[in-house]
């Protein structure tokens, strides 16, 4: 079959005013990353070939993040049919099939997508196809009032429509696939003698059944097509996709004891037989190798762990931690920037920043890299099969050499050879008895007093 074309219009110029915020509504996150990010997530597994976002005047930081993809700007916000016009000019003399999307609808899938396509490509050539949804409370949504053959004979919006309209389940979900060749001229003769004077781009319908086009329907599931007005309607949302994220997890092989306490990002990527325990938290940019542990509330962002790592409980991965193969890091330990090669362990108390940590090296507990000193970070290397005794400072920029040993509560400042011994503290010193003779003079002095 010979390639038809696609466009992609995403609606996104909307104020958000009920999301009370200085951030455009589409760029706020879900699941770490902005709505629209997903919803051209979505629209890029078709490969369509152009794709306009529409924002609003002075929406620079949302052409920034849907960059290299172009923009039109809606200057006014006139309804959802004069959004789609504002993308006319980039789309001038195209004849392929177009979908329009809202950018405040994310967990639309590519499978839906798919379908509405198909349906506009079915052999009674509908002139529009429009994306329906059967909510458990259809509020104010806009209904899709049938003909007698089930083919869709116009959209109302809830404002507009009447008692007997109102009744109908059946609701417009807002995203729609048009037949290119028509849809210019359709769109083009919408008015705005409505209740809100605007025009709406769900008029088309009614003007294409006037002239005779065919128009159809396809439905998805509600939870598919949840628009985000509201920061609780960003909460749901995020709940929403959360459980679709922690499903594909747990298909794809991972553990998570309680689901629904681990939280995941869109990139998070978890190997085959990983076991996630209760409360842990993967921001952007996570991969877990296979059979990897992470034991209760962790919280990794930027990280790559390796294969039969164990990672927690309450560890702290941080952007650019390479944790390798058989590595142990343990509670309360922070890594950032920093390598930490295959069977090394950081179990309990530590800070490890701009650093290597070698092959087997043991961090003893409570060891900390000084990385900063207020102005510069510098590196700390430690050699494989080194020993860092508990509660060392490692001052960088340090190296420790490989095998080296460095004596608990070193402070480390200079280079500490291979196979040395580093002790870099206060030595002892042992009074006799001491402290009974300090308590018997102590006791002498209270029962004169009395
Ligand atoms: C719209 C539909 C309604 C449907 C509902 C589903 C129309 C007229 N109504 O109503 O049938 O049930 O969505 O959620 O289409 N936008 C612009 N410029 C504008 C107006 C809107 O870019 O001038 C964008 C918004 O940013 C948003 C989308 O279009 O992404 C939808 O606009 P919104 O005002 O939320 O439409 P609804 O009233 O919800
Ligand atoms: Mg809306």
């Amino acid at each position: 079959m010979a390639h038809r074309p696609l466009a992609c219009v995403i609606l996104a110029a909307g104020k958000g005013t009920r999301m009370k915020s200085d951030l455009p509504k589409v760029l706020h996150r879900v699941a770490g990353r902005p709505m629209v990010g997903h919803v051209l997530a979505a629209v890029k597994t078709l490969d369509p070939d152009h794709v306009v976002v529409v924002v609003g005047p002075g929406m620079d930081s949302v052409a920034a993040a849907v960059a290299p993809y172009p923009t039109a700007v809606q200057h006014e916000q006139r309804g959802t049919a004069d959004a789609v016009r504002a993308a006319f000019g980039l789309l001038e003399g195209f004849t392929g099939d177009v979908i329009v999307l809202y950018g405040d609808t994310p967990l639309v899938t590519p499978d839906t997508l798919r379908a509405l396509v198909q349906a506009r490509r079915q052999a009674s050539d509908p002139a529009v196809v429009v994306l329906g949804m059967r909510p458990d409370d259809p509020g104010a949504y806009g209904r899709l009032i049938l003909n007698a053959r089930g083919g869709l004979e116009k959209i109302v919006e809830y404002l507009d429509a009447s008692e007997e309209e109102r009744a109908v389940t059946l609701c417009n979900a807002g995203l729609m696939a048009f037949d290119g060749a028509r849809m210019f001229d359709l769109i083009g003769s919408v008015g705005n003698d409505n209740a809100k004077s605007e025009y709406y781009l769900t008029d088309v319908v009614q003007i294409a059944r006037r002239a005779g086009m065919a128009c159809a329907v396809v439905e998805a599931a509600p939870a598919e097509v949840v628009g985000v007005n509201s920061r609780a309607e960003l909460a749901e949302v995020e709940k929403l996709l959360q459980r679709r994220l922690r499903k594909a997890a747990m298909d794809n092989g991972a553990t998570l004891i309680d689901p629904d306490s681990t939280f995941l990002s869109v990139d998070t990527r978890l190997g085959r037989d990983v076991v996630v325990g209760p409360g842990c938290f993967f921001g952007a940019g996570v991969t877990v190798g296979d059979r990897v542990e992470i034991k209760p509330y962790c919280h990794l962002e930027g990280v790559r762990i390796d294969s039969g790592a164990v990672i927690g409980p309450y560890a702290r991965l941080r952007p650019g931690a390479e944790i390798g193969p058989d590595v142990h890091i343990g509670n309360f330990v922070e890594v950032k920037n920093a390598v930490i090669e295959a069977g090394a362990k950081a179990n309990h108390l530590t800070y490890i920043g701009d650093a290597r940590v070698g092959a087997k090296a043991n961090i003893g507990a409570g060891t900390i890299t000084c990385n900063y000193d207020g102005f510069t970070k510098s590196r700390t290397d430690i050699g494989a099969g080194a020993f860092i005794g508990s509660n060392s400072a490692l001052v960088a920029p340090v190296v420790i050499g490989d095998g080296a040993i460095v004596g608990a509560g070193s402070v480390v400042t200079m280079t500490v050879e291979a196979d040395a011994l580093a002790v870099a503290r206060g030595s002892q010193k042992l009074y006799a008895g001491w402290a009974k003779r300090f308590r018997e003079r102590k006791q002498n002095e209270k029962a004169k007093k009395a």
